[in-house]
């Protein structure tokens, strides 16, 4: 296992070119199972998530090329309906499958994914929306096991306590575009990864309106072709360039972002002082002042996203001011506070609430990466502090963002990967 260490209080100068959507190659390359005909994907990341989701393909028989981020997948004679609890055990998203198998094939036995550790993480949402298809599901043995004579048409509210699902919004959208008739998905995610998904569907002769919206309607369709497609730019990479500039008192270029995805991310940003310059498809982030604390509070798209809260709660912990920053969407998403500390922050936890006082300067210490976003938040921190940090158990980071430390080399941060 590797480990990342880092020396911190290097100016980030220069620029940097974000990779495609890791949230977004996930579910296209699913949606490839709708299809007998060859299928092109291109701007998909090298992750750890979707080398996963390319061996979930092939276990259910599809033959996949993956090169210099174009994944290419065809169809072999035999294919399979069963999603391994191996595979799916590994990650979360490996769920998307379950659509459209259910939608090709009218039958489906896919684990359940589990609980996480940024929470329990309930699938419910799911299988309310394909029994709405008038799909049968049994749970046995840890495995959702669906079966449908025919997929119809129906109407789905998809609202749950915590806001839509995105992923529940794509599996039901995959099952629904091979069904009869019409079906609507009410309280639909309006997620960019969920548009980018119902773009590639519409490229492989999907009837599908809406989407982007929470109102999604779907018109189904007997058959889909092989479709070609290009992964649009990781906004979740592109917010935590945006803080890796501020962090360190850098001047960043971050190209391949594109910006209107990343509105409540910049607002907050401008709030808090920093200057965000956008061009085509470019953004330039610094500050030639001190920041101010601003209060952060996540909420589905187009709100501010969880997967940037971590990152955003480094930042102010190193900004001076009091910040209240409140998880809407994952009350329990809060591992990285503890590591931050750790790291002489002041944070502490009020329920799905973290009050942050910015401290003058963080300091360097060993620290363990616990889930994605919160290894993001501690190679923020280490960037920032003085001395050196040592960060742990980087296999989380390597689930979502690739090549993170050359791409900060590059930038001019002294980091580098050492063996355990
Ligand atoms: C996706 C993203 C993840 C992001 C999250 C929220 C992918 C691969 N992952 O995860 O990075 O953090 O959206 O933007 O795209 N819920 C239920 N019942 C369900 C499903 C979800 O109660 O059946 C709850 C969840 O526990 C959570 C909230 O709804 O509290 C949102 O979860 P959801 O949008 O489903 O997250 P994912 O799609 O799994």
């Amino acid at each position: 296992m590797d480990k990342l260490i880092i020396r911190g209080r290097t100016q980030l100068k220069g620029e940097v070119v974000v990779s495609g959507s890791k949230n977004a190659s996930l579910p296209i390359l699913a949606a490839t199972l709708l299809t007998d005909e060859p299928c092109v994907i291109r701007g998909v990341p090298h992750l750890r998530d979707t080398i996963t989701m390319l061996k979930i393909l092939r276990s259910l028989g599809k033959e996949v090329f993956f090169d210099n981020g174009v994944a290419k997948v065809n169809s072999t004679r035999k294919h399979s309906v069963v999603a391994d609890y191996k595979l799916v055990s590994t990650m979360r998203a490996s769920f998307c499958v379950l659509g459209p198998l259910i939608g090709k094939y009218k039958e489906a036995k896919v684990s359940l994914p589990g609980g996480c550790i940024i929470g329990v993480r309930p699938v419910d949402l799911h299988l309310k929306g394909l029994k709405a298809l008038g799909v049968d599901i049994k749970i046995d043995a840890g495995y959702v096991i669906a079966c449908a004579k025919s997929l119809k048409g129906g109407y789905i509210y998809l609202g749950g306590t915590f806001g839509s699902s995105v992923l529940a919004t794509d599996n039901l959208l995959m099952a629904a575009v091979l069904g009869k008739g019409k079906t609507i998905i009410e309280a639909a995610a309006c997620e960019p990864e969920v548009q980018d998904l119902a773009a590639f569907l519409v490229k492989m002769g999907a009837k599908v309106k809406g989407h982007g919206t929470p109102i999604i309607e779907i018109e189904g369709v007997k058959r889909l072709h092989g479709a070609e497609h290009k992964i649009i730019p990781d906004r979740i990479e592109a917010g935590t360039f945006m803080v890796a500039a501020l962090m360190t008192r850098g001047d960043i270029l971050i190209k391949n972002v594109n910006f209107q995805h990343l509105g409540a991310v910049i607002d907050k940003l401008l709030e808090s002082g920093a200057s965000v310059r956008k061009s085509d498809s470019s953004l330039r982030v610094y500050s030639r002042r001190r920041l101010h604390s601003v209060n952060v509070t996540t909420l589905p798209y187009p709100g501010f996203p969880t997967d940037m809260q971590a990152q955003m709660m480094s930042l102010m912990s190193v900004t001076p001011g009091v910040s209240v920053i409140t998880e809407k969407v994952y009350p329990d998403r809060f591992m990285h506070v503890a590591e931050l500390n750790r790291m002489g922050a002041s944070i502490q936890r009020e329920g799905p609430s973290a009050i942050v006082e910015g401290v003058k300067q963080l300091s360097g210490a060993p620290v363990m990466a616990s889930d994605l976003r919160a290894s993001a938040s501690l190679v923020l921190a280490g960037l920032a502090a003085k001395g050196t940090t040592s960060i742990s158990r980087i296999y989380h980071l390597e689930r979502g963002y690739e090549n993170l430390d050359i791409k900060l080399q590059q930038l001019g941060a002294c980091i580098k990967r050492e063996k355990e």
